[in-house]
């Protein structure tokens, strides 16, 4: 069923009806129409005009039909031919956020390994570039073309659902027209800085993200209780305690007694409590509902390409340096490229676990084939190696000098509230145990991530490479342009 429906700004809806709309879950969403509506400020509201049915004039942007139709279901996920049971032997895998960093390198990586894949996206990451003046490094190109060139490199489908997950009707209708045996969730508002730059910004995201994943739960709930959840979560919500992190559970003796708990969280950002929200309402329905999941605590991700991104041109994923999406080694690589001095955020001492993106890929299908248990919450910590800034930095600049760049650094007063100098030691064995085989970030890797940095660095705008939103700053008013923390 296809219900791509007009859409209009509903700039002058009333209170009420805001309040309306948003007590259905239908409104939040940005304006796609922005520009059209004058100083109107994200989020706004976009709503469907109906005049026969004034009582249902809620918000939807969506086509749950998919763009390929042409593909058939090709198998059950359930095997019964093991003398021990059934096996779960999952084959069609929807990626949401799959035209996102993480969500299109993974779904090109699944489809290569013959699962069947959906993307369901919204497409918002790429209205945030449009409203804050920001764009990838690299060119990308639009999903659909992007589909289209994989079918033609491959042979491999992969469907489309464009819309957005927190309405449900959406994802109810893209869930019972691809039914999949999996679902990997990275469709989530993903920059601290993004939702630290104004209320409505910190609303957005907690709204779409937390919504969002509870949509998700619901669905598998109503569809396919077997359907495994593989959710993307962050290393940041542990935040930086000084003791050492496990894998999502801690045995804690406490006057006398004993018990396996969750791992404390001490997010650092609205966006990673975002995430800390998302881990305990699924933590609860695999509890009370008896759902499979597994949370991958993700560090930050660097590189580019991937096996599959590499195959051509327009497959290329995209590459953020700025100052709200970028991610620290992928900024130092844009840096040392254009001559800027590294942006060493207060005594650099910073430290996180970090992954190359071809590790992304290689956990989430590790994740996938090794489905956690019914009722079961399976925690994680996805990252190969800890590095801090300040070690970051030193990488960057010897491998800057090798290839005959001047590599300077900067102290930049850090914008976030965090620690500076503290300790880290963050455990990381289950995928290991799985099978993964990581790519650590040796000399050769920074060089091509140097040389890619180099060849696109006429598309680097300068201006969004200094950090602009502080945490400090957060204010109640709609900014259009992040707050300058100088
Ligand atoms: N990139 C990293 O370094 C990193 C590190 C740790 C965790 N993660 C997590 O991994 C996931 C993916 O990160 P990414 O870097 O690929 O982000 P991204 O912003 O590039 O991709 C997210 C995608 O989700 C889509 N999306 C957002 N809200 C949606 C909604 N309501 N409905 C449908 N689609 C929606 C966006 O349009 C986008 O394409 C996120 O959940 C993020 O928190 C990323």
């Amino acid at each position: 069923m296809a219900n791509l429906l007009s859409i209009s700004c509903a700039v002058n809806t009333s209170p009420a009806t805001r309040t309306y709309l948003r007590s259905h879950n239908k409104c939040v969403l940005p304006c796609h129409a922005y520009k059209a509506c004058g100083n109107h400020m994200f989020p706004s509201i976009i709503i469907k005009s109906h005049r026969e049915k004034p009582q249902r004039a809620i918000a939807v942007y969506a086509t749950a039909a998919s763009v390929s139709q042409d593909v058939k279901s090709i198998s059950e996920a359930w095997s019964p031919q093991s003398p021990s049971g059934p096996i779960y032997n999952p084959k069609k895998v929807m990626v949401i956020g799959g035209d996102g960093y993480c969500g299109w390198a993974t779904a090109l990586h699944l489809s290569n390994k013959n699962y069947e894949v959906a993307i369901v996206d919204s497409l918002v990451r790429r209205l945030f570039d449009h409203q804050l003046g920001l764009d990838s490094l690299t060119p990308i190109s639009s999903i659909q073309n992007r589909i289209r060139l994989w079918k033609s490199l491959t042979g491999k489908n992969i469907q489309l659902y464009v819309g957005d997950i927190c309405d449900f009707e959406f994802l109810f209708d893209a869930f019972k027209s691809f039914e999949p045996d999996a679902v990997v969730h990275f469709g989530e508002q993903r920059s601290a800085p993004y939702s630290m730059i104004d209320r409505s910004r910190a609303v957005f995201t907690q709204q779409n993200n937390v919504i969002g994943t509870l949509n998700v739960l619901f669905a598998i709930k109503e569809f396919s209780e077997e359907c495994h959840l593989v959710k993307l979560g962050t290393m940041g919500e542990y935040g930086t305690p000084n003791i050492d992190i496990e894998e999502g559970y801690i045995t804690i003796t406490h006057n006398g007694r004993t018990d396996t708990l969750p791992y404390p969280k001490q997010a650092s950002s609205f966006y990673h409590l975002s995430k800390v929200h998302d881990s305990h309402n699924i933590a609860f329905t695999c509890k009370a509902w008896g759902m499979r999941a597994t949370d991958l605590n993700q560090g930050v991700v660097y590189g580019v390409r991937t096996e599959e991104t590499a195959m051509h041109e327009e497959l290329c994923n995209r590459f953020d340096y700025d100052g709200v999406f970028g991610t620290a080694l992928n900024r130092f690589c844009v840096q040392a490229a254009v001559g800027h001095p590294l942006t060493v955020y207060g005594m650099g001492g910073q430290t996180r676990g970090y992954l190359d993106i071809r590790d992304t890929v290689q956990c989430v299908e590790l994740a996938i084939a090794n489905p956690a248990k019914p009722g079961e919450f399976r925690v994680f910590n996805q990252f190969t190696e800890q590095f801090s800034v300040n070690n970051l930095a030193a990488l960057v600049t010897n491998a800057g000098k090798k290839l005959g760049l001047e590599v300077k650094t900067m102290t930049v007063p850090n914008p976030r509230v965090e620690a500076e100098e503290h300790y880290y030691n963050a455990k990381h064995t289950k995928l290991m145990e799985l099978g993964l085989r990581p790519h650590l970030l040796s000399d050769s890797l920074l060089d091509s991530l140097l040389n890619f940095a180099i060849q696109f660095k006429d598309r680097v705008d300068h201006s969004q490479i200094m950090p602009n939103i502080s945490w400090k700053k957060i204010g109640v008013k709609a900014q259009t342009a992040p707050v300058q923390t100088s």
